[in-house]
């Protein structure tokens, strides 16, 4: 919590000006609203003063200034994360990347690109594919957060079942150390044994380690087809079940994503579509994607997969004819969290077990909305376990530091960990789980992240307050 250990920020600010120009220094009362949130909860922490360097130099001077006079700072990329990871809850210096927003070089050789870390992740997955290069993670924020904010929580996204999440493509970062110094963490290679890793270290470090300012991203070739299919289950668990049956049937669809009923209702309303018919006794529906350059291939296994499915009690299954069908299929996917929190869920957690144990998880979460008093809605990643469950309870809109919500949560967790799971796949901890690393970590655990935070950052002045 917002510790008083911290200097002024006013002292420092003509500095600041100096370092990157008058224009790129904000501490007007708008400017520091419009950075005090990102998508976390409804949580608003008001920073002293937003600064928008150009380079990886400019980026350099400003934290050394900060390290002098112990200012904590805050990174930030869009802002759409979902853990706080970017709410200044020291107030500070906040670190908008928004104009360290080039993709420098697209090596088609080698299949990689470089890239600034204020790109936004679509807008670099369509100017790779224009070369037939995919880069395949995708969260649903895609169309507006930042590839480094992605780096920064080790996002995943849907694709993740089958092309897996950030960290699988992070080849090498150019990063700014809380001391100032600018270092590389690897090299361009695929391989890489020399030495730790630092590379993967730094992906998913939640901006407490050092400030990334160059991306190099492994990329594949972009498969040339694609089919969709949305299948309906009139019972919740039953669609969990399928999930790992097609995964022990020898499938890896592309994506297998999982919406419970209450959630597609509400999405189809808030973004005005009809594409999924919705008959009373529904529950859940499953989306799945297989993906590849051979369509009868593609064609067979979605069949395969079809029979499958009707030894686990689905409905009528409906196909994705068109480009278009497909898209508005996977907006309404990428459309619930906001949907539903608007709704009221207002509580969000990234919980995930192993795939088999999604049932479970399922069942559970339902029992301890009868126990606490609390309604959920479940979605998200089923292919990979990872269930995001949002929480609507009278009375609380937030569970920060909330003691009607805490207890809810430590169970659902304590559920997630004996089913061999843990509490983010791929939101990170941030500030609103942080209180339950003690669930999934011991003490020793805890104690050697502590001590690699130390050594990175012996003042703790880099988003201070975050993970633990
Ligand atoms: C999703 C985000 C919230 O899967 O992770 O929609
Ligand atoms: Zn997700």
């Amino acid at each position: 919590m917002p510790s008083s250990k911290f200097n002024k920020v006013e002292n420092i600010i003509p500095e600041l000006e100096k370092i990157i120009g008058k224009a790129f220094v904000f501490i007007d009362d708008e400017n520091k609203n419009k950075y005090a949130h990102d998508q976390t909860e409804n949580l608003h922490f008001l920073p002293d003063v937003i600064v928008k360097p150009k380079t990886a130099e400019e980026i350099s001077a400003i934290v050394k200034l900060c390290n002098l006079n112990l200012l904590p700072i805050t990174p930030r990329g869009a802002g759409t994360g979902l853990s706080g990871g970017a709410l200044p809850i020291n107030g500070g210096v906040v670190i908008s990347f928004e104009r360290m927003n080039s993709i420098i070089e697209i090596d088609e050789r080698n299949l990689q690109v470089i890239t600034e870390p204020g790109v936004i992740t679509e807008v670099l997955q369509n100017a790779v594919k224009e070369k037939g290069l995919f880069y395949p993670p995708d969260p649903s924020s895609k169309g507006s957060c930042f590839i480094g904010g992605n780096i920064a929580e080790n996002s995943g996204g849907p694709r993740a079942v089958k092309y897996g999440v950030v960290k699988d493509y992070v080849l090498n970062l150019e990063v700014v150390l809380p001391s100032g110094e600018i270092i590389w963490t690897g090299a361009n290679v695929l391989k890489n044994s020399t030495g730790y890793n630092l590379t993967q270290l730094m992906v998913g470090s939640e901006g407490t380690l050092g400030l990334v300012t160059k991306i190099v991203l492994k990329l594949i070739p972009y498969p040339k087809h694609d089919l969709l299919m949305l299948v309906p289950f009139n019972n919740l668990e039953n669609a969990g079940a399928a999930v790992s049956a097609i995964f022990r049937a020898g499938f890896t669809p592309s994506a297998l994503e999982l919406i419970e009923i209450d959630a597609l209702k509400i999405v189809s309303k808030f973004v005005d579509s009809t594409i999924v018919p919705v008959t009373e006794d529904m529950a859940a529906h499953l989306i799945i994607e297989v993906d590849g350059n051979n369509p009868s291939i593609l064609m067979n296994e979605m069949e395969a997969i079809t029979q499958l499915l009707t030894e686990f009690d689905c409905g009528d299954i409906l196909f994705a004819d068109d480009a278009q069908q497909k898209e508005e299929l996977w907006k309404l996917r990428r459309r619930v969290s906001e949907a539903v929190k608007i709704d009221g869920y207002t509580i969000e957690e990234d919980t995930v077990v192993p795939r088999a144990e999604l049932p479970k998880l399922i069942k559970g979460v339902k029992e301890l909305g009868i126990k606490h008093n609390f309604k959920a809605v479940c979605y998200g990643h089923a292919g990979d376990g990872n269930l995001h469950i949002r929480i609507k309870k009278a009375g609380s809109i937030y569970s920060l530091n909330n003691p009607d919500v805490i207890p809810a949560l430590r169970s659902l967790f304590m559920l997630v960990k004996s089913l061999g799971g843990t509490i983010s796949g791929e939101h990170g901890i941030g500030l609103i789980q942080k209180e339950f690393m003690d669930i999934v970590y011991t003490p020793a655990g805890i104690d050697l992240m502590r001590g690699i935070k130390t050594v990175f950052d012996p003042n703790n002045i880099l988003n201070p307050g975050k993970i633990f």
